[in-house]
């Protein structure tokens, strides 16, 4: 450790140097103070990486306030670091479960120009206010689907670029980063082989694919569970076994819910488990797991070492242990550090170019959610094939006259 001890410091720069394309765009609009004080309400993961970002839009000209997308994943050692850099941030790991939803408020009372979320708590509460921003962004797959009702219902009071849907957030983030970072959680938090468990993934989207990929990669018996029947064949022909989940809850090991939704596993299921069944989830908010409903069969459940509960239930001829690991909320994110450097460096290069995007042409656009423009997207993709080294071939005049025959 350096004599300083700035843990946040060296966290910053640890990831900043993973980070090679968003680097490369921050070091392009600090030059020319292209957000030179403009507003930005930011509700992210407070992480290494995400301090990346927010120093960088700093150093571009924006003033931020900045809050924590989820209770229990804010690292403090890099909130201390914003705060010690003049950023204004509303989030402590100890109080965030308290505080989360009011942090929300101080962070819009400077009525942003732009506003940053992940997940779609902050754009809910600028609508409920009746924000009239120039636009927002949003990070994940949960916070667009709940965007796209208030869109529907006519109901949103600003665009919004659903960063999320951009291929190369999909394929890079959701599918590698949050695979990776998620078996990584499990194995962090548990200290479990996964060679020969029995793993079962709810919901095969990008995050599912990744997940089921690295767990097969680690020696992991995996069966998929679905309610979309092309993701249900895909998960077939990618070599998984399909089931349904009722029928496989006696016989697995470890669950792992990736699918946006609620009560994935509840009520109806956790009799079905077998004693000593681990359950976590890594889909946004912590409502795929039913862990209410547990703690009311168990009032006494009880930590058996940090972020794994044990649930005693059943009676007493027949009682079993059930485990949930980080209270149901995101296990990447709150046993592990979250997505690598490397892959949020693709996500909030995104975010960046969509700020900045949005600051120029937010005002002609209408109250919608819209997919990032295909010339983002492409743009992004050749930054990765830069920063890789890697080149590709060329349409010839011919082949591209082809095409449009
Ligand atoms: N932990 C992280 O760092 C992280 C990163 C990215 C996305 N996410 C979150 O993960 C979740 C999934 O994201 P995604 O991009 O894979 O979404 P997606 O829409 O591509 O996939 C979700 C899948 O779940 C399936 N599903 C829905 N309900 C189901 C149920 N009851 N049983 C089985 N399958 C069901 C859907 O059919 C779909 O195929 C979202 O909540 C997203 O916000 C988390």
């Amino acid at each position: 450790m350096k004599p300083n001890n700035d843990v946040g410091k060296e966290e910053y720069f640890w990831a900043k140097d993973r980070m090679p394309i968003l680097s490369k765009i921050i070091k392009k609009y600090s030059n020319n103070q292209i957000l030179s004080d403009i507003n930005i309400g930011m509700c992210l993961h407070i992480t290494k990486e995400t301090s990346v970002l927010v120093m960088g839009l700093s150093g571009a000209g924006a003033n931020i306030k900045l809050c924590a997308a989820n209770p229990l994943s804010t690292k403090d050692s890099i909130r201390d670091f914003l705060v010690r850099s003049n950023i204004k941030v509303f989030a402590n790991k100890s109080t965030e479960i308290d505080s989360f939803y009011s942090n929300m408020d101080k962070v819009l009372d400077i009525k942003p120009k732009i506003i940053v979320d992940d997940g779609g708590e902050l754009h809910k509460k600028a609508t409920a206010r009746n924000l009239s921003s120039v636009g927002g962004t949003e990070e994940t797959t949960s916070g667009v689907n709940r965007l796209k009702t208030l869109s529907q219902e006519g109901r949103l009071s600003y665009p919004v670029i659903a960063v999320n849907e951009s291929i190369a957030k999909q394929l890079l983030d959701n599918r590698f980063g949050t695979g990776q970072s998620t078996i990584e959680g499990i194995i962090n938090v548990t200290g479990v082989i996964l060679a020969g468990k029995k793993i079962v993934i709810c919901g095969y989207g990008w995050v599912g694919k990744g997940v089921a990929k690295c767990a097969k990669g680690m020696g992991a018996k995996v069966t998929l569970t679905e309610v979309d029947p092309i993701r249900a064949i895909e998960a077939f022909f990618d070599g998984y076994e399909v089931k349904v989940l009722e029928k496989v809850l006696p016989e697995n090991d470890i669950f792992i819910t990736c699918t946006g939704q609620t009560d994935v596993i509840g009520r109806d299921h956790f009799d079905k488990l077998k004693d000593g069944a681990i359950l976590c989830n890594a889909g946004h908010f912590d409502v795929e797991v039913d862990v209410n409903y547990l703690k009311s069969l168990d009032p006494n459940h009880y930590e058996v070492k940090d972020k794994v509960t044990c649930y005693e239930i059943g009676n007493s001829r027949s009682k079993k242990r059930i485990y949930v690991l980080s209270e149901g909320r995101v296990i990447n994110l709150v046993g592990a550090e979250g997505n690598s450097p490397e892959v949020m460096d693709i996500s909030f290069s995104n975010q960046f170019l969509a700020i900045v995007y949005l600051l120029k042409n937010g005002y002609r656009l209408s109250h919608k959610v819209y997919k990032p423009p295909k010339k983002l997207d492409t743009k992004i993709a050749r930054l990765v094939l830069d920063a890789y080294g890697l080149k590709i071939d060329t349409l010839t005049s011919k082949q591209a006259a082809y095409f449009t025959q």
